[in-house]
């Protein structure tokens, strides 16, 4: 008796856990619509669906819109795919709500129609308060690279008090869908993070958070290692969990073992509405229980197909389950998102608190975009071993991945990518279930007679839209203007296209830390900054220009259009662009070793020696090299206008790389022309006196600037100083006249006093001498300006050799017999390139 007591009072505690443990959520708010049917209809499932006439904002209803069934029920069920709203325009849904994220999923059935509208034929995009959820969306193209017959998206909105949902065909086309599903969720369920109320970011330490101007579309929900969950065994949310074998990499993909009977212990952190039960029963692990060192030699690794060029919130689900794991040290691993680690010593039992407690994390990781299919996010777990865990193992449960909004406010992605297996076959082909018995069938040819009229009235009013249409814009957005669009003459070039977002994630949200240099576009003013990209594997440049201007458009495209033409060695590469937002910028390759400027006058005396004579003379070679190049290697001979020691950038190995083309000018085009008429610009000091003076530009301009640099290089001093006395702070005049003195020798740079050769110098003055001669005429091309400091470096060289002997000469033995010459070092001049 006492123990049936006891087991009676047993089994009421033990039911009352059970009621807590399953409570789940219940929606504040809920909508079920089944759109184009007249009446409430009831799903396999108990649900009911409502009309959505209700729902329509309009009161003429016909005019705007056209309910039509499925001819065909393949594989769908039939509330609500058999019913569909067809619109020829611009259709409004609106649903009161409480403020707060809704989930939002559109079912779609792309198939034929009663009506005789087909699917296949129709693309269309969907808006709701200001965010473009689908953007020239196909269903049919989305289903057929899919192994179902219908489609649901859902989508995460914030609102407040309405939620206003539009459809818009494109452009000849029609929009349709079959049905509309609203729900709430529990307060800030996505924007507070995982149960430690943390998002982890991934790959960078931008500022990531979900505020209420977040919408997101859920890319991904699987029960790891388990079955479908489908809406009604959810936990209140109406959420569908697929199972993981289209998304596991099918060799290593671990195992999936069989627990039977574990009942799920939730806490308050991680309440039942987090997740249903099966998914924190079931999941995967590498296994190899009795040789656990082979899966040192692996990952666990799943791969989700996603739109490239988005932000994603990665939500992981974890439960220890088996009696073996029960303490903290057991099994530990490290979580890899798209290749970079996301935590690195995951040890579920530590965090959760005992076993049967489920835990779920959250990441944020961003998937760069590239040309091609949509990418893979990739996720990968492997056994961590540093600290000695009783099992080499890892383990997952579940995964959400959740695509978040552009900053123009849009999710739509590219089309789905064809499935490769598949053979299609057109859908009315098919063996499929014809609906209902002759009763039905009497009705279905009332309804299809009706269909024939109400499709001629379609067709009119499409003529009469379309008629109207060509007219204006076709207003695709109701209410934001698409910033890419505007600047689609910019995608002709050659060169990424990068998002402002993808930028901001490269720079760190232009981290004033990563600045590392001032540059312009020509003459307008920006910031260059050091950035990241595809997932901090590439180091760039990142130019930026702010503020939108007229001038400033002008000379980013001058610089997108010249460089994205030009590839030299010695031209810095453009990488890509972003123009968006008001913010023009341009990335370039990362030239470690800064400007040319900087080694000359802002280098660190104590760990950064001097530019030695011979690394000046290649730097200049190349630098040559480049402007040679511009000026005789394209089509038309190009006018850089900017040469300064600023523009020239060192790589790595000290390489030069001329940069900043804002200013280029392309030069005369006839061979009867030899200049253009420009205003004069440039930078003071650089600029050719005969282009100022006559504002007229020739090739010749950029040899002047050319020479100036030359003699900064060899004197290593400002163009221009002042507390001096007055001949001198001007570098060229005080330059030519020290040259017609005789006295070069008295103002080079000291540091060059170690290492440089006579002959050179003579040599590298004589070529310098030309270049800033007051005439263009006379001075030489680039040409002879290359092979002349070729020359210079031989010469060099070889006086080099000849001195091993011995003496580090100074510069005072140096100029003590300036007038030998070069003929004895070497024979003859270098060839001809
Ligand atoms: C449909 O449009 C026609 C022509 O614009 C109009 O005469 C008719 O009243 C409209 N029907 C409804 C139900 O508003
Ligand atoms: C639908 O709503 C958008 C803005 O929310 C509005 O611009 C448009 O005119 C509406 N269309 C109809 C047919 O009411
Ligand atoms: C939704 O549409 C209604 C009717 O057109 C309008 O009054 C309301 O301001 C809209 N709400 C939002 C959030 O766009
Ligand atoms: C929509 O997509 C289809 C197929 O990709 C394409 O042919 C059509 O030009 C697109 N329309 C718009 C307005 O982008
Ligand atoms: C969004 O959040 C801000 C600040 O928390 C709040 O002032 C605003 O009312 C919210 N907007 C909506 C639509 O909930
Ligand atoms: C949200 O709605 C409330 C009540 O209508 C209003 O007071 C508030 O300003 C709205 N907030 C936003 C951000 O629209
Ligand atoms: C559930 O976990 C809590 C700790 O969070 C523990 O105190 C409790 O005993 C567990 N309940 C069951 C039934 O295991
Ligand atoms: C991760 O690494 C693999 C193998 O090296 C590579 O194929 C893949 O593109 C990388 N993914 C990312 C996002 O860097
Ligand atoms: C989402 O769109 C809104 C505008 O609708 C924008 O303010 C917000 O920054 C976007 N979110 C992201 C992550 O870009």
């Amino acid at each position: 008796m006492i123990s049936n007591a006891l087991l009676a009072i047993c089994i009421l505690v033990s039911a009352a856990v059970l009621a807590e443990a399953t409570a789940a959520y219940k929606p504040t708010d809920l909508f079920l619509i089944n759109c184009g049917s007249t009446s409430d209809t009831t799903d396999s499932q108990s649900q009911t669906w409502t009309s959505d006439q209700k729902q329509l904002l309009t009161s003429n209803l016909e005019n705007v819109s056209l309910s039509s069934d499925a001819t065909y029920q393949e594989d769908v069920p039939q509330v609500p795919y058999m019913t569909a709203r067809i619109f020829p325009s611009n259709v409004n849904y609106s649903f009161p709500v409480s403020p707060g994220w809704k989930y939002l999923r559109l079912y779609f059935y792309p198939t034929r129609y009663e009506s005789g509208f087909d699917a296949a034929s129709s693309f269309f995009s969907v808006t709701v308060n200001g965010f473009t959820l689908l953007k020239n969306f196909s269903a049919d193209l989305t289903v057929k690279a899919s192994k179902s017959k219908s489609l649901i998206k859902e989508f995460i909105v914030p609102v407040n008090n309405t939620l206003n949902l539009t459809f818009t065909p494109s452009p000849s086309s029609l929009a349709f869908v079959n049905g509309i599903e609203i729900v709430s969720m529990p307060d800030r369920f996505y924007s507070k993070g995982g149960f430690d109320n943390m998002i982890t970011n991934v790959g960078s330490t931008i500022d990531f958070k979900i505020d209420n101007t977040t919408a997101l579309e859920t890319v991904h929900r699987i029960n790891v290692g388990g079955q479908m969950v489908d809406e009604v065994r959810d936990t209140g949310m109406l959420r569908r969990w697929l199972p993981d074998d289209d998304v596991i990499l099918s060799e290593n993909s671990g195992i999936k073992p069989d627990v039977p009977g574990v009942k799920i212990n939730y806490t308050e952190e991680t309440p039942p509405y987090v997740a249903p039960e099966d998914v924190y029963k079931t999941y995967r692990m590498m296994g190899n229980v009795n040789n656990p060192e082979i899966n040192l030699n692996f990952n666990l690794r799943w791969l989700f197909k996603v739109d490239a060029g988005f932000l994603y919130l990665v939500r992981l689900h974890f439960c220890e389950t088996v009696p073996d794991v029960n303490g903290p040290g057991q099994r530990i691993f490290t979580i890899f998102l798209e290749n970079q680690t996301a935590m690195l010593d995951m040890d579920v039992i530590a965090m959760s608190g005992g076993s049967r407690i489920p835990i779920y994390l959250d990441f944020s990781v961003y998937v760069g975009s590239e040309s091609g299919p949509r990418p893979d996010l990739r996720l990968d777990l492997h056994p961590y071993t540093d600290v000695n865990p009783m099992y080499y193992d890892a383990i997952l449960n579940g995964v959400e991945i959740l695509k978040l909004n552009g900053s123009d406010g849009s999710l739509a992605g590219s089309q789905p990518n064809p499935l490769v297996s598949s053979v299609q076959t057109p859908n009315h082909v098919k063996t499929s279930i014809r609906k209902g018995d002759s009763h039905v069938l009497v009705i279905t040819l009332a309804v299809v007679g009706s269909s024939i009229v109400l499709a001629a009235v379609l067709v009119a009013v499409i003529a009469l839209l379309c008629k109207k249409k060509k007219k204006k814009d076709f207003p695709l957005h109701t209410t934001r203007s698409n910033p890419t669009d505007s600047c689609s003459p910019l995608t002709a070039f050659l060169c990424r296209r990068f998002s402002i977002f993808e930028i901001k994630y490269a720079t760190n949200d232009f981290d004033e830390k990563l600045i590392i240099g001032a540059g312009g576009f020509g003459s307008v003013f920006g910031s260059v900054y050091k950035g990241r990209i595809d997932g901090g594997t590439t180091l760039v440049a990142v130019k930026r220009l702010g503020i939108s201007s007229k001038q400033g458009a002008k000379e980013f495209k001058t610089e997108l259009e010249m460089l994205s033409k030009l590839r030299h060695v010695h031209l810095v590469s453009l990488i890509g662009y972003c123009y968006e937002e008001n913010e023009m910028v341009l990335v370039y390759e990362y030239m470690p070793r800064g400007t040319l400027k900087d080694h000359l006058y802002k280098r660190n005396k104590a760990v950064d020696p001097p530019l030695s004579w011979k690394r000046r003379l290649e730097i200049c070679i190349g630098a040559a090299r480049a402007l040679q190049y511009l000026h005789t290697g394209a089509k038309h001979p190009i006018i850089h206008r900017d040469i300064k020691t600023t523009n020239i950038l060192l790589d790595e190995n000290y390489v030069a790389k001329v940069s900043d083309f804002g200013l280029s000018k392309v030069g005369p085009t006839s061979e009867s022309q030899t200049h253009v008429s420009t205003v004069v610009k440039g930078t003071f000091g650089y600029l050719d006196p005969e282009y100022y003076r006559r504002q007229v530009l020739t090739v010749k301009s950029d040899v002047y600037s050319f020479g100036v640099v030359l003699f900064e290089v060899l004197c290593c001093r400002l163009i221009n100083i002042e507390n001096v006395p007055q001949e001198q702070s001007d570098l060229i005049r005080w330059v030519k006249s020290n040259y017609i003195g005789g006295t070069l020798d008295q103002i080079i740079d000291p540091d060059l006093a170690v290492d440089i050769t006579l002959i050179s110098l003579e040599k590298f003055c004589e070529i310098a001498v030309r270049c800033i001669q007051d005439r263009g005429t006379e001075r030489p091309q680039m040409n002879d300006v290359v092979w002349g400091l070729e020359f210079t470096l031989q010469l060099h060289e070889a006086a080099q050799k000849n001195n091993e002997e011995g003496t580090m000469m100074d510069a005072e033995d140096l100029f003590s017999n300036t007038d030998d010459n070069c003929g004895p070092v070497v024979g003859e001049e270098p060839k001809a390139l």
